[in-house]
């Protein structure tokens, strides 16, 4: 290692006072599916990506919040004038501690040697997937460990029990690596105990999948399938524009940690300023589920269990490359047909456009529209229909 690079990884471990691996409390309803064997685990990555630097002030309070969204949100903003980004990118080495739960399936049928590697999207952390609200209703590890398969699912850096970082620091490249070195562990069994991983399914949602879209890109031999689940690639002549401005605008955003108490995510008073919460339960809604698809005690488990955002990890899926040319497996692109983020709220309208053949010239992606959900698929009224498509899919593709 050069004397530069240590230096610049030293003063690194110095601006960020948290530790690597520092777990922040337990969650209070973190629940092991009942039909796995589960282990929780604290795993140090070590990444080393092309950094983007934020080129704006930090923000203060929710003033600078609300003139970030005007800055984004104009007509010169989809001209160019909103330049987030210093240039160019420096490549940087970083160790991050991640939290994650791997769990077997107690009744076993031959198929839990394939492991699902599970990464959530934003406004939540792991427990997207696990929800111990009504699990068998809404719980994905659940079912795909009643199916066979091995889930190995994690917190994104910066969020939940994984490591904090500045929220004007997170960003795509950064997650997509980290979840290439998850990949690397799950391939050579280190936290998957009693199983070798014969063969691995990358499964996402919303910004998770834009993080597994990028990992592949870079490492297509990592997976074997792909499922990205509240994802599409809007063409430039859809209407949708994908994650673009108008989604911040959806969330109502406002700095997480300056929430009041009843409306703040879990560990409010752990993330920096770059982290923004919905600024209440129905934003949340407006975004994420479909009326009337929905009961309305999921919506309110769901918000009891939201993460914050970092906007320069949103607005950094523009700064990564998706085109993953060798990625040759399997892949299903799906969300609700009523998904507003992603689609402008008519998934069947984005995907016959047909934009995710260019990002997988490799393979042939299969689309699936999910009747009657918005993006937040797991929580809408028949989200075991959606896991049911899912794992037919996997048991088809390997
Ligand atoms: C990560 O890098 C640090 C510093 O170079 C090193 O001490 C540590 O052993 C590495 N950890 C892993 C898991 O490779
Ligand atoms: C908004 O844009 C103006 C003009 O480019 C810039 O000076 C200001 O710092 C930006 N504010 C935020 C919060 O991004
Ligand atoms: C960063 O690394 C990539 C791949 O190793 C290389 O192509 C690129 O030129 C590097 N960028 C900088 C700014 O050094
Ligand atoms: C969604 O788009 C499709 C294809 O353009 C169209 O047939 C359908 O009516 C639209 N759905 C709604 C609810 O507008
Ligand atoms: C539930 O999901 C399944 C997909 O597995 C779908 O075929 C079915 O039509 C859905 N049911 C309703 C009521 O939308």
């Amino acid at each position: 290692m050069t004397a530069l690079a240590f230096a610049a990884i030293v003063s690194l471990a110095l601006a960020h006072p948290h530790s690597v691996g520092r777990d922040y409390g337990t969650y209070p309803d973190f629940v092991h599916p009942a039909n796995g064997d589960c282990t929780d685990y604290t795993i140090q990555t070590n990444v080393t990506f092309p950094s983007l630097t934020y080129a704006y002030p930090k923000w203060k309070d929710d003033h600078d919040v609300a003139a970030f969204l005007f800055n984004m949100s104009t007509k010169d903003a989809a001209k160019g004038s909103f330049q987030p980004y210093m240039d160019p990118p420096q490549n940087v080495t970083r160790t991050y501690g991640v939290s994650a739960t791997f769990c077997s399936p107690k009744s076993k049928n031959g198929k839990e040697d394939n492991v699902i590697v599970a990464t959530h999207g934003g406004g939540y952390d792991r427990r997207y997937w696990a929800s111990s609200f009504q699990p068998e209703k809404y719980n994905f590890v659940q079912a795909a460990l009643g199916a066979g398969y091995s889930v190995f699912y994690y917190d994104r850096i910066g969020i939940g029990r994984s490591q904090r970082i500045s929220g004007f620091d997170s960003q795509i490249a950064a997650q997509a690596r980290v979840l290439n070195s998850l990949l690397q562990s799950v391939h050579a069994g280190t936290y998957t105990p009693k199983i070798t991983a014969k063969k691995v399914v990358v499964v996402g949602h919303s910004i998770g999948s834009f993080i597994t879209n990028a990992a592949m890109a870079v490492a297509p031999e990592l997976a074997d399938v792909a499922i990205l689940t509240g994802m599409g690639y809007p063409s430039a002549s859809d209407p949708a524009k994908g994650f673009s401005s108008y989604v911040f605008s959806f969330f109502g955003v406002r700095i997480a940690a300056q929430l009041p108490a009843d409306r703040a995510p879990q560990f409010a008073s752990t993330y920096d300023t770059g982290y923004t919460a919905f600024g209440d339960m129905y934003r949340h809604i407006e975004s994420f589920f479909h009326h009337p698809d929905y009961d309305y005690e999921a919506a309110e488990y769901a918000q009891s269990i939201t993460a914050p955002n970092s906007a320069t990890e949103l607005t950094s899926v523009a700064a990564v490359s998706l085109v993953a040319p060798g990625f040759k497996g399997k892949v299903l692109i799906t969300s609700g047909n009523f998904d507003l983020l992603i689609c402008n709220g008519n998934c069947t309208d984005t995907y016959a456009m047909g934009n995710q053949d260019i990002v997988f010239p490799g393979t042939k992606p299969d689309t699936y529209v999910h009747p009657g959900a918005g993006h937040g698929v797991n929580f809408g009224h028949n989200a075991t229909g959606f896991y049911d498509h899912i794992l037919r899919y996997i048991d088809s593709s390997i």
